[in-house]
């Protein structure tokens, strides 16, 4: 990890334009996009046990970010997956499970070590026993960096409506897995 980056708690509420920025550099967003999950965002933050850090530079700027919670099964996201899960036995996952929402790291500072610092440290303090997430279904370097940290994958193919691609479930148990 670079040593001017410090890994800490974010506000995301107060930060939420300069995540999405993030967001959009790295992952690819559009201004309507940006705007729609402008609102997401915020009113994910309003769940019980929601959390954020962020990955800030010395001059305060904000290069990466994480943020998650402890699954609901009565939320969007829950209720899109469960059918996956559920058609194997496996929707368990769904229940004591703290939900990775979204991690995004600047590209000019991606594979030094932060993404991965994001999610073991907001991971570490969760209280629940397992991890979830959805990541698009390819071979990326997200799903390289979620195999590393022991998350296999529960459901592919999974279709999100108003996503235009599939994305692969992914569940690990906490703590994640050390190199
Ligand atoms: C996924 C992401 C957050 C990772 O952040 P990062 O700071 O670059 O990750 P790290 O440097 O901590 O770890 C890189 C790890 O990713 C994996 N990785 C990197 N490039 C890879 C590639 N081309 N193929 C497979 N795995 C790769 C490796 O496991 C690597 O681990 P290593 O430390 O053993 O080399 C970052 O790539 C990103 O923001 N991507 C775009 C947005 C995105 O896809 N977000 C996830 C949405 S589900």
């Amino acid at each position: 990890m670079t040593d001017d980056v410090v890994i800490g708690p974010l506000d995301l509420a107060a930060h939420v334009d300069e995540a999405l920025a993030v967001q959009a550099i790295a992952f690819g967003l559009s201004e309507i996009e940006i705007g729609v999950r402008r609102q997401i965002v915020l009113r994910h933050l309003t769940c019980p046990g929601a959390r954020a850090l962020g990955a800030t530079t010395s001059e305060g700027r904000l290069v990466g970010f994480v943020y998650g919670m402890p699954n609901d099964r009565a939320h969007w996201w829950s209720s899109v997956v469960e059918p996956y899960l559920r058609a194997q036995d496996i929707d368990f996952w769904l229940d004591d499970s703290f939900v990775i929402t979204e991690l995004h790291v600047h590209p000019r500072h991606q594979n030094q070590g932060l993404g991965r610092a994001l999610i073991t440290t907001i991971t570490d303090a969760a209280a629940e026993p397992r991890s979830i997430l959805s990541a698009i279904d390819t071979d990326s370097p997200a799903r390289g960096l979620y195999r590393s940290l022991g998350y296999t994958d529960l459901a592919r193919n999974v279709l999100f409506p108003s996503a235009p691609k599939p994305y692969a479930v992914m569940g690990a148990p906490l703590p994640l897995r050390r190199r």
